[in-house]
């Protein structure tokens, strides 16, 4: 009987989005130093918080209609952006407004919306040569946007290069939407290279986006989780000041509770300024589904109200500090001489520079086969295949202990390769 290739599906019972491969982060065949994710541990907490949340919120709810199990309002209920601006003012040292915060399911949703409501999808997407490999990809759905890389140096953007290629490639848009263009990036902690982006360059960012009328979009993901700095530097939102004459607000930060509570919650929000913030009340997507996660986001504000979000928080810079500490140190001690790192000041990750003629993947490649370590290539964060001779590294995942075994075996993969693929005169 001839078989109908319809009717054949494979379905693995994944659990988890990093399950499914001998590089399962959970199983021990290998190190995975590629996952940005909260470890079990961190998630293990979860469980009570959750449980605490949940009941403080469904006992307020049963006398309150119910209405969280009704569609919420499209920007988030009044009570979860007034507790989550009191919570952010309060990590930011600096006044969140709730009137400028809207839910969303997460960074990564956030950017779905962004793109799809406020850009002219002709337009253009400049981003950083070396930018969150997952982004490409989602930047890369949209097939008609034009993606532009721009060049990074160590205090953020190359500002000649960004306005450089914004003349290049402005055009005159006539279409509904409000932006020709927009520049997505991480000023805080970027994601691979953790660079916080200078005073300077901020401002200037900000100037050139007045000038030329170009969205910036900030995955502001990882600002919360700072290590050395007091309190978090200062989001590029906060340099978009209202008060100043040619203000407009050209500027979003895009954050999450993945990093700083659970991924698998799915809860986020932008903060916008007004123009924007009335883009998304007229979104159809938004409207239709009653917001995002409206649910999820009622535990979180009763999460918030109950201070139990900022322990956590504080549970979270206790964990990934000493995380960081672990593998940077390893680092310092075994990395060959002629490769660099940059120590983290917060996030998850450290971008490791390697000689020029290497080639990361190759390099990878040999490291995972020989050391059983899994690192990211560089070139996975260009859109152009660049950065070959770059590796990133997560501390995110695993407890010190593994860290250092792993930055150990990592350093000693690197200086058998680097003595294998080097000449000597
Ligand atoms: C820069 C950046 N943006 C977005 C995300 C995904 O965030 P979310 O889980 O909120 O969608 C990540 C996760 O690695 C990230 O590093």
């Amino acid at each position: 009987m001839e078989v109908n290739k319809f009717k054949e599906r494979k379905e693995y019972p994944l659990k988890h989005l990093f399950d499914g491969s001998d590089l399962n982060v959970y199983e021990s065949n290998y190190i995975n130093l590629s996952a940005g994710t909260p470890n079990e541990i961190l998630l293990g907490k979860c469980n009570q918080l959750f449980e605490a949340a949940t009941k403080h919120l469904l006992k307020y709810e049963a006398a309150n209609h119910s209405y969280i199990f009704q569609y919420g309002p499209t920007c988030g209920t009044y009570s979860f952006r007034t507790k989550l601006a009191e919570f952010l003012s309060k990590q930011y040292q600096w006044n969140v407004d709730a009137a400028d915060l809207v839910l969303t399911a997460g960074a990564s949703y956030g950017l779905l919306v962004i793109l799809s409501t406020l850009m002219d999808l002709n337009g253009v997407v400049f981003l950083d040569e070396a930018t969150y490999m997952i982004a490409l990809e989602s930047i890369s759905d949209f097939n008609t946007l034009k993606i532009v890389p721009v060049k990074l140096n160590d205090d953020g953007v190359d500002l000649i290069d960004l306005e450089e290629k914004i003349v290049k490639h402005k055009f005159k848009h006539g279409g509904s939407k409000m932006f020709w263009g927009c520049y997505y990036t991480m000023p805080t902690y970027h994601n691979p290279t953790s660079i916080v982006f200078s005073e300077g360059t901020c401002q200037t960012i900000i100037r050139i986006a007045r000038k030329h009328d170009l969205l910036i979009v900030c995955d502001d993901v990882y600002n919360i989780l700072h290590y050395d700095d007091d309190i978090s530097p200062k989001r590029l939102f906060a340099y978009d000041s209202m008060d100043d004459n040619d203000y407009k607000g050209h500027v979003i930060s895009n954050g999450t509770f993945s990093k700083i509570l659970a991924p698998g919650v799915r809860v986020g929000w932008m903060e916008c300024p007004p123009r924007i913030t009335k883009a998304f009340q007229n979104s159809g997507f938004l409207k239709s589904g009653g917001g995002i996660s409206n649910y999820a986001s009622g535990v979180i504000t009763s999460m918030i109200e109950t201070g139990k979000l900022e322990e956590h928080v504080q549970e979270c810079w206790h964990s990934y500090k000493s995380q960081r500490d672990a593998l940077v140190h390893a680092l310092t001690e075994y990395l060959p001489q002629n490769c660099s790192f940059l120590k983290p000041r917060g996030g998850y990750f450290i971008w490791i520079k390697l000689p020029d003629h290497i080639d990361g993947e190759k390099m990878c490649e040999f490291i995972l086969k020989n050391y059983k370590v899994f690192i990211i290539r560089g070139s996975r964060f260009s859109i152009e295949n660049k950065l070959r001779n770059y590796v990133r590294i997560s501390f995110a995942f695993h407890v010190p202990e593994i860290l250092s075994k792993a930055g150990k075996l990592l350093c000693s993969g690197i200086e058998d390769y680097l003595a294998a693929h080097t000449t000597h005169e």
